[in-house]
């Protein structure tokens, strides 16, 4: 979709007003829309991706015009909306009173995440609806995100009411999530901005939020974004029986072998990371491969990015931190 299909977004703005599921590209990955503050069609979404019921969904909304209907938007968070929105930048912020967002969206906290994806789709989309729309990933819950169409048809087929086909997802991971409250910024999730970036534009450190107990933080599940087969990371060759996902220099050949940049660029590494691992995943399963060895990835800029979900995708299953 190189211009946006109008009607392909009346129609999808018509289905979300009706309660229903919506999948839509952004920037980052494709989102499984609904109406924020429609209960039962924010509940459609937990069900669609069997997702455990505590974890809280990021809105959408076309800027920070419109996260003011929901939250509270600080001088620190509209400082940080003007600079990086529409973007993959979530804040997560005090819910606004008399919110018109669905408490299921929030799962129980005070703070709703907002976000404004820098995608000609979903803009319209949101839009068109004009009201925020609750977005996860969509694919099912703990499995590898969808960077495409087909990743979200093979995922979700027929538990959603449409697809909006926008093609492969540019920047290709999630958008990286803060806490802002007064002055203080946390980091929550890395993702889309290298946490460099924002530290940058603020002139001082952005602090990690401590691993809670309870899962606040997003992402607590340890075993999250996991293929079908087992990953070992930091791995300079594959071993017999296993695919490779190279990086740089670090690489293999065959037809089980794919690498994320062979020039070691970053934003390369990273767009290209869900849809490899979504295609070695396939390949060890049709070849009767169990593990998927990785190439170590630097630790800098997006690489943080990139580790946290390689960690998550390698944990054991079903397991917590
Ligand atoms: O790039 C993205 O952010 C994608 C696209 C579709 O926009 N969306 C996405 O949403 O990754 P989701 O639902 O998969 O991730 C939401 C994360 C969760 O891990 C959740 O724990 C965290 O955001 N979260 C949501 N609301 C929160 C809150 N009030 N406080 C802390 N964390 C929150
Ligand atoms: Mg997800």
């Amino acid at each position: 979709m190189t211009a946006v299909d109008i009607k392909l977004i009346r129609n999808g703005a018509t289905t979300i007003l009706n309660g229903g599921l919506v999948a839509v590209p952004t920037e980052t990955v494709y989102g499984l829309a609904a109406d924020a503050t429609n209960d039962q069609a924010v509940a459609r979404i937990f069900e669609a991706k069997s997702r455990p019921q505590f974890n809280p969904l990021i809105i959408h909304v076309t800027g920070a015009e419109m996260a003011r209907r929901y939250v509270a938007m600080t001088p620190l968070s509209k400082k940080l909306a003007a600079k990086f929105w529409p973007g993959p930048l979530t804040l997560v912020l005090p819910r606004r009173q008399g919110s018109a967002v669905s408490l299921l969206v929030s799962a129980g906290l005070d703070t709703i995440a907002v976000r404004a994806p820098n995608h000609e789709a979903a803009q319209a989309l949101i839009k068109t609806v004009d009201r925020a729309l609750a977005a996860p990933s969509a694919n099912q819950s703990g499995t590898i995100s969808p960077t495409s169409a087909d990743h979200v048809r093979q995922s979700l087929g027929d538990r959603i009411d449409l697809i909006v086909d926008g093609g492969p997802c540019p920047v290709g991971i999630e958008s990286t999530i803060v806490k802002v409250a007064g002055d203080k910024v946390t980091m929550l999730r890395p993702g889309g901005i290298a946490r460099e970036t924002i530290e940058e534009f603020l002139a001082r450190p952005v602090s990690n939020a401590l691993q809670a107990k309870n899962p606040e933080a997003p992402g607590m599940l340890a075993s999250h974004y996991a293929p079908r087969a087992m990953l070992r990371l930091n791995a300079n060759a594959p071993q017999p029986g296993e695919a490779f996902l190279g990086f740089g220099e670090i690489a293999a050949k065959g037809a089980d072998a794919l690498n994320l940049s062979k020039s070691g660029n970053m934003l390369e590494a990273t767009a290209n990371l869900f849809a490899h691992l979504h295609a070695l995943d396939r390949n060890a399963a049709a070849h009767g491969l169990k593990t998927i060895a990785v190439a170590p990835i630097p630790m800098e800029g997006l690489g943080e990015a990139i580790n946290d979900r390689l960690n998550r995708a390698a944990a054991p299953r079903g397991g917590t931190l």
